[in-house]
């Protein structure tokens, strides 16, 4: 995986990022494009990263741009919802035209439209939704509407080629903790989910009580590796009756009465160590769940998704325990773990060879859940 990064005048970080450099544009340069492929061009823009992709059959990333705003949110300590959809206005139609220019393609060549239209922030999912819109009416192309966090799972696909359902897959992200069964191309049975707060909102809220600042998920990795994660022992919920569910908030008020109580008494804090300490509370439980649902499923594979799946120590322990349970585990790079596009064009190609497509009265969904196919419904084919 090679990443070019580009910091624009405003702050914002432009990305390209290649699959083993330039050779996967090689094939999409050279023609190749057989009778039966389906090239799908992406949309994401469900919190603060612009992206947009094109996804050759579901697997092949033949372009991938992600225009990150994360720099113009850490002054305000989290997203700043109205300053997200503002700043996807004006980045997406450039996204949008160097995911096509990267895979040397244009509108015509292009077999659909897919975008991210729930869950996630109601203003900044209307400006994907909308490009996407208008692409499909000007050029008369299937519209194909993802579930953000189903696009997370299908990053899975995208170098684990031979990656298929049925398998486990862990979805930690800073809205969303699920353990869900991939039981097909689409299908998704929830085993397991947060009660309170999502796995990535534990860390960021975790992260600001510490001074670390936001996002809180890449700095609490980084703090915990020169930290002692034995330093505390904090508590892991278990939840009487839901096996596979979680609950942080308990996990997070602990390390918040910890920080409290050592202020109160003019202790020294060591940052470090609370990192470490609560960091190997969150990757434990999750790790425990995780394995504990592929055995008693019977699934011999494991896939991670979300923000926090790019967690250092929980790929670490995921990675040894899956070996020593003989469960095959299946991660995306980390770059691939966090908000893109090229997630969105592999969901979008599972959808698209089953015949879902959706009219141009697609609406933003902010609340979407996750597997519910009531709120779907299949456009008019003849268009
Ligand atoms: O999937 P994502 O990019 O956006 C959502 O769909 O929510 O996830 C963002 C979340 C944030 O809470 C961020 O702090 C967390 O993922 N995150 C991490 C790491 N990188 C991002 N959490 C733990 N360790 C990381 N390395
Ligand atoms: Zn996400």
């Amino acid at each position: 995986m090679e990443i070019n990064k580009n910091v624009e005048d405003d702050g914002v970080i432009f990305m390209s990022i290649k699959e083993n450099g330039n050779e996967i544009h090689g094939s999409a340069g050279s023609g190749g494009d057989d009778a039966g492929d389906v090239t799908i061009l992406a949309i994401e823009s469900s919190c603060d990263e612009t992206a947009a992709a094109v996804v050759r059959n579901g697997r092949e990333v033949l372009s991938n741009i992600i225009s990150s705003q994360i720099a113009l949110h850490t002054v305000y300590g989290g997203v700043v919802p109205e300053i997200a959809s503002r700043k996807h206005v004006e980045k997406i139609n450039g996204c949008v035209r160097a995911a096509l220019s990267e895979a040397k393609l244009t509108l015509d060549d292009i077999d659909a439209v897919a975008v991210t239209y729930g869950p996630g922030l109601v203003g900044a999912l209307l400006v994907g939704v909308s490009e996407a819109k208008a692409i499909a009416y000007a050029k008369k192309k299937p519209l194909i509407g993802v579930h953000h966090i189903e696009g997370h799972i299908c990053a899975n696909y995208i170098e684990n080629k031979d990656l298929k359902p049925p398998f486990a897959c862990l979805v930690v992200s800073g809205g969303h903790s699920h353990l869900v069964i991939v039981r097909d191309y689409g299908e998704y049975e929830i085993i397991g989910q947060t009660r309170d707060d999502a796995a990535g909102e534990a860390f960021d809220k975790v992260a600001r009580a510490i001074g670390l600042g936001y996002p809180g998920g890449p700095k609490i990795d980084k703090a915990a590796k020169e930290g002692n994660s034995d330093a505390f022992t904090f508590p892991q919920a278990k939840i009487a009756g839901a096996d596979y569910d979680f609950s942080f908030s308990g996990l997070k008020s602990s390390v918040l009465n910890y920080i409290n109580q050592a202020k109160m008494q003019g202790q020294e804090l060591d940052a470090n160590d609370v990192a470490a300490s609560f960091q190997k509370a969150v990757v434990e439980v999750l790790s425990e769940h995780a394995i504990r649902a592929c055995k008693e499923y019977g699934m011999d594979c494991l896939a991670i998704a979300g923000g926090v799946a790019s967690n250092t120590a929980l790929r670490e322990l995921l990675e040894k325990e899956c070996a020593a349970n003989n469960i095959k585990f299946c991660r995306p790079s980390p770059v691939l773990c966090t908000d893109n596009a090229a997630m969105i064009g592999s969901a979008a190609y599972y959808e698209f060879i089953k015949g879902k497509t959706f009219g141009l009265d697609l609406n933003a969904v902010p609340n979407l859940p996750l597997g519910d196919r009531e709120r779907r419904y299949h456009a008019d084919k003849n268009r």
